[in-house]
C-alpha cells in the first residue's frame, strides 16, 4: 500500500451500527483533525483535479464540501455546492434519484455552471453511485462536462463503479 493510502486509511474511523443497526459507518472526522492527512488527501485530489484538466470544482453535501473546497483553492479553481433539495436561493436546477426507500432530491444554482465547464465532482464516498449519478446528469444538464469525479472512498461491493461507467462516458473515477 502506498504511503498516502496507509495515512488516509488509519485515520478513517469504523463506527459499528451508525447511523442504523447492520451499518459500519465511515467517520472521517479523524482525518479532517490531523492537519498532515488532511493536507495530503487535498493535494492528491488538486493533482486530479490539474489532470483532468478541470474548470471548476463541485462538492456534494455535506462532506463533499469539506473535502472539495480546500481543493478548488488549492488547485485555482472555483467550487460549486450541490445541496440537498431547497437548500439554494437562487434559480436551480434539480435532479431526483431512487433510494432504497423512497427518492432524494439535488439542486444546483444554474448560474454557477456553464458550456465552458469542465467538473471535478467531489465527495467522500463512492457506496451506490445514486448520488453521483445524479450530480453527474445535473452537471449535463446544466451544460457542463464532467471532466472526473474523484471520492476518499469507494465501497466496492456495493457496485458504484459499474453502475456509474454508462454515465461517466470514459471521464476518470479516482478512488483514493
Ligand atoms: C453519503 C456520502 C455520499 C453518499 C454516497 O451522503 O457522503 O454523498 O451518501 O451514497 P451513494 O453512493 O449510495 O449515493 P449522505 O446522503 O449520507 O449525506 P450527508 O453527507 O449530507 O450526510
Amino acid at each position: 500500500m502506498t504511503d498516502i493510502k496507509e495515512l488516509l486509511l488509519s485515520r478513517i474511523r469504523d463506527v459499528a451500527d451508525y447511523p442504523e443497526p447492520g451499518v459500519m459507518f465511515k467517520d472521517i472526522t479523524p482525518l479532517l483533525a490531523d492537519p498532515a492527512a488532511f493536507t495530503a488527501l487535498t493535494d492528491a485530489l488538486a493533482e486530479i483535479a490539474a489532470n483532468t484538466g478541470a474548470t471548476k470544482v463541485v462538492g456534494l453535501e455535506a462532506r463533499g464540501f469539506i473535502l472539495g473546497a480546500p481543493v478548488a483553492v488549492r488547485a485555482g479553481l472555483g467550487f460549486v455546492p450541490v445541496r440537498k433539495a431547497g437548500k439554494l436561493p437562487g434559480a436551480t436546477l434539480g435532479q431526483t434519484y431512487d433510494l432504497e426507500y423512497g427518492s432524494a432530491e439535488i439542486e444546483v444554482h444554474a448560474e454557477d455552471l456553464s458550456a465552458e465547464d469542465r467538473i471535478l465532482i467531489i465527495d467522500d464516498v463512492l457506496a451506490t453511485g445514486g448520488t453521483a449519478e445524479a450530480s453527474i446528469q445535473l452537471m449535463r444538464r446544466a451544460g457542463a462536462e464532467v471532466a472526473g469525479l474523484a471520492v476518499l472512498m469507494e465501497l466496492g461491493f456495493l457496485g458504484g463503479r459499474a453502475r456509474l461507467e454508462p454515465s461517466l462516458t470514459g471521464a476518470p473515477l479516482e478512488a483514493l
